[in-house]
């Protein structure tokens, strides 16, 4: 590893090392969000995409309980408890993630019918902003990848409007440009206002995206 005139650092192709790997080692070793993480003490870089989203449509201040869904390693967690430091806060990964000061953290899949329970017994009550970060490991094949996705966003959506309490806000990473049609008429028909977002902090070249739905309109049991 070397420094360059121009301040960017160059990594050499150790023998084991893959250019794939030395590729993501010199994005991350000259990446300014990387380095402002380090500096500030957030555990990902991740943690700006919800400080930029929040910044444009202000969904963090005052929330009261949060679902973070895939957690690890605690970037995001971390902004909401400096943005509202009393909040019950709740996630879960299927990784092991070190201690959060305030954060509830359950090594569990997502996936497994026992999780919402779970989640909402550890929260205490219902939610007032969910926000899912989860992406499936990919296996190289476009379509699978995209469809293991898709579902993750789908089942957190159906988690969020079963626990929301009205007026709660959801957060998606959502992936190729957005939610699918059927899943933004189902955010729609449940919230006031549904965005699609790519904060500055997403890599240009990924096919990340966010949807922010803002304004849950309640479920039919809380209105009768
Ligand atoms: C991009 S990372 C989250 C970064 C995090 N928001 C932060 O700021 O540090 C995505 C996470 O989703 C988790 N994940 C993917 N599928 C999951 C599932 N079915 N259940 C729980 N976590 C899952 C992965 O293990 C991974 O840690």
């Amino acid at each position: 590893m070397r420094g360059t005139g121009s301040g960017r650092t160059r990594v050499k192709t150790a023998r084991k090392r893959t250019a794939q790997s030395t590729r993501w080692l010199e994005r991350q070793l000259n990446d300014p969000y990387v380095k402002r993480a380090k500096a500030e003490g957030y555990r990902s870089r991740a943690a700006y995409k919800l400080l930029e989203l929040d910044e444009k449509f202000a969904f963090l201040k005052g929330v009261k309980r949060v679902v973070d869904l895939g957690l690890a390693p605690g970037g995001w967690a971390q902004v909401v408890r400096k943005a509202a430091p009393k909040a019950a806060v709740v996630g879960i990964d299927l990784l092991p993630v070190d201690p959060i000061d305030g954060v509830t953290i359950l090594l569990m899949d997502f996936m497994d019918d026992a999780a919402p329970d779970r989640l909402i017994e550890e929260l205490g009550g219902a939610p007032d902003l969910v926000m899912s970060d989860m992406a499936a490991n990919t296996v190289g094949h476009p379509q699978t990848d995209a469809l293991r996705t898709m579902a993750l966003v789908e089942t957190a959506l159906a988690f969020a409007i079963d626990v929301l309490q009205p007026g709660g806000t959801f957060v998606s990473k959502v992936f190729a440009g957005g939610a699918d049609s059927a899943l933004v008429a189902e955010m729609k028909r449940n919230f006031a206002t549904v965005k699609h977002a790519k904060p500055p902090a997403s890599r240009k070249g990924s096919v990340e995206w966010f949807v922010v739905a803002q304004g849950f309109k309640g479920r039919s049991s809380d209105q009768a």
